[in-house]
Formats: C-alpha cells, structure tokens, sequence
C-alpha cells in the first residue's frame, strides 16, 4: 500500500480536483483506494457524496485521528457516492469541522503519529491512500506527512503559488524536522494546474518551474476549464467533465496515473 498526501501552501490551487482525478483514474485500472479528508473544510467528503448535514453524528477522521485506532478507520469508512462502476473502487474517510479540534493537540508528544498508526489495518486492504489537507502547513500537515510515503504537490503558474511550493519542499527536505517528526516522505512530484492560455505571466511561471523543478514535474501544466469547475459543483469525478475539457481532463489524469504507477513500480524493483 502507498501513502500519498497532496499538499499545497496557496489555497485553490486543485489540490482536491487533482486528488479526485487520480483516485478515479486508480479506481478505473482496478486499483483499491482510500480517499482521507484531512481538511475540516470537508470539500473531498462532498464532492464524493456527503453533505456536511449527513455527517453530523458519523466517525469521520476527526475521532479517527483522537483515538488512533485502526479498527475505527476499516469500520467507518464509506462508499464514495460516483455514478461510474469504477467508483465502488473509492472509499472515503469523511472529514466535518469538528477536525479543528484536533489541532490544539499538536503540543501533545507524538500526536503527529496519529494518522500512521491508524493506517495500520489498511495496510492489507488498499493498493493506494491519497490524503487531501487544507493549504497550511501546521499540524493537520505534520500528520499527514508523517502518515506519508510521497507527498505530491498540485500548483498553480503564479508567484505565489510557486512560492508556496518551494516552502513546502524546503520544510520537508530540512533534516531538523525530518528527524523531530520521523519523516519518512520524500517530495515525489509538482502538478501544475490551472494555467490560462494566453497569459503572458503563467507562461514565465511555467518556464520557471520547469527551470527549478525539472524531472520532479509530472505532466504538462492543466489548463483552466470552467467545466472542470462545474463537475465539481455537482459532486461529480472530474472524469465526467463533458466536451474538449473533459478529454483534457482525462488525458490530464491519465498522465499522472502513469508517472505514479510507473515511479511506484521503480522504487518496488
Ligand atoms: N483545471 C481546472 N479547471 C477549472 N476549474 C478548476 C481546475 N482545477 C480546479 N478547479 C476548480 O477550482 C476550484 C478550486 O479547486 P480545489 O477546491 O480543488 O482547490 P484546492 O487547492 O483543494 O482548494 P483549498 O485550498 O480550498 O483546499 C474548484 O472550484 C475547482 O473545481
Ligand atoms: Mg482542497
């Protein structure tokens, strides 16, 4: 089973449409997965099915991660609610606002272990866990990354959004908190998304990326689709999206599915 959390330091950047693209197109090649909300904004939770409503008196991560407890993880997780076969592939480990709470834990001594050590059942059940965590960088992401195998990084062609990502691979490169957390999670790839064709300013932005981060870059950069957006709306997979947008999109997933399978399959042999 491999650990990936998606994590991203600019808010609105894709991370959760980038998450939901590669757990479907995962699910689509047979594949196990586990979708985690780790965001208490709980966007993955509804675009897979729940309203915040139908959450209220469920186990969600919020009790999963205060207890620790692997048995509550293989008991409460859910179907994740796409019309495509492939979907019954996808469960979710819903997220409500009452994960906030967990936050003023940071201070307790090994409570970023948390999230690690209720994986340990899944180990045996799932191919792949993709974690999605809200744009910060305290302890919803410490416990993410120390739950982690790979950590991927969805982005956007624009100066903050670079700097955001740059922060984030210059935080968990730095061997003082590799060490204190445990980390065992390497930056595995950066996924531009977002880019409008005929900006002069994101195509320098990509120019940069591609300058700075090289081989770590999976794909082309995605392009900015209202329909995207509008999939989204309706809580439906990206992988609906209709007309030209949609095969951008899927070609878009397809691509990632490939560098993830492929490196996963490399670091095995
Ligand atoms: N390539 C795209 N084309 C069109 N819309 C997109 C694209 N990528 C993402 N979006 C839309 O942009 C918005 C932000 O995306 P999303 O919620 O996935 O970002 P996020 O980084 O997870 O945000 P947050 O930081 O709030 O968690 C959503 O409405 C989403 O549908
Ligand atoms: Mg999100």
């Amino acid at each position: 089973m491999t650990v990936t959390a998606f994590v991203h330091h600019k808010g609105g950047v894709g991370n959760t449409m980038l998450l939901q693209l590669l757990a479907g197109e995962l699910a689509r090649r047979g594949r196990q997965v586990l979708a985690v909300d780790l965001d208490p904004q709980a966007n993955l939770s509804r675009r897979m099915g729940y309203q915040e409503s139908q959450l209220e008196n469920r186990v969600t991560v919020a009790e999963v991660i205060k207890t620790a407890d692997p048995q509550l993880l293989m008991d409460r997780h859910l179907p994740c609610q796409w019309e495509e076969d492939w979907a019954q592939n996808i469960r979710l480990l819903p997220s409500r606002l009452e994960l906030e709470n967990r936050v003023p834990e940071a201070g307790i001594p090994g409570s970023w272990r948390r999230l690690h050590l209720a994986l340990e059942l899944a180990r045996g059940a799932f191919d792949d866990v993709l974690i999605d965590l809200p744009p910060t960088m305290g302890h919803l992401f410490d416990l993410a990354c120390c739950a982690a195998d790979g950590l991927l990084l969805p982005t956007s062609p624009t100066y903050d959004g670079m700097r955001g990502t740059q922060r984030i691979i210059d935080t968990v490169n730095d061997p003082e908190r590799r060490t204190a957390l445990g980390l065992h999670a390497w930056i595995w790839g950066v996924i531009l998304n977002g880019k409008r064709s005929g900006v002069a300013d994101h195509a320098e932005r990509i120019d940069q990326a591609t300058a700075r981060w090289g081989d770590l870059l999976w794909g082309h950069p995605i392009t900015l689709r209202q329909p995207v957006a509008s999939c989204e709306e309706r809580a439906e997979p990206p992988q609906r999206t209709p007309g030209e947008a949609g095969v951008m999109i899927r070609a878009a997933g397809a691509a990632i599915a490939d560098r993830y399978l492929a490196d996963r399959q490399a670091s095995a042999a």
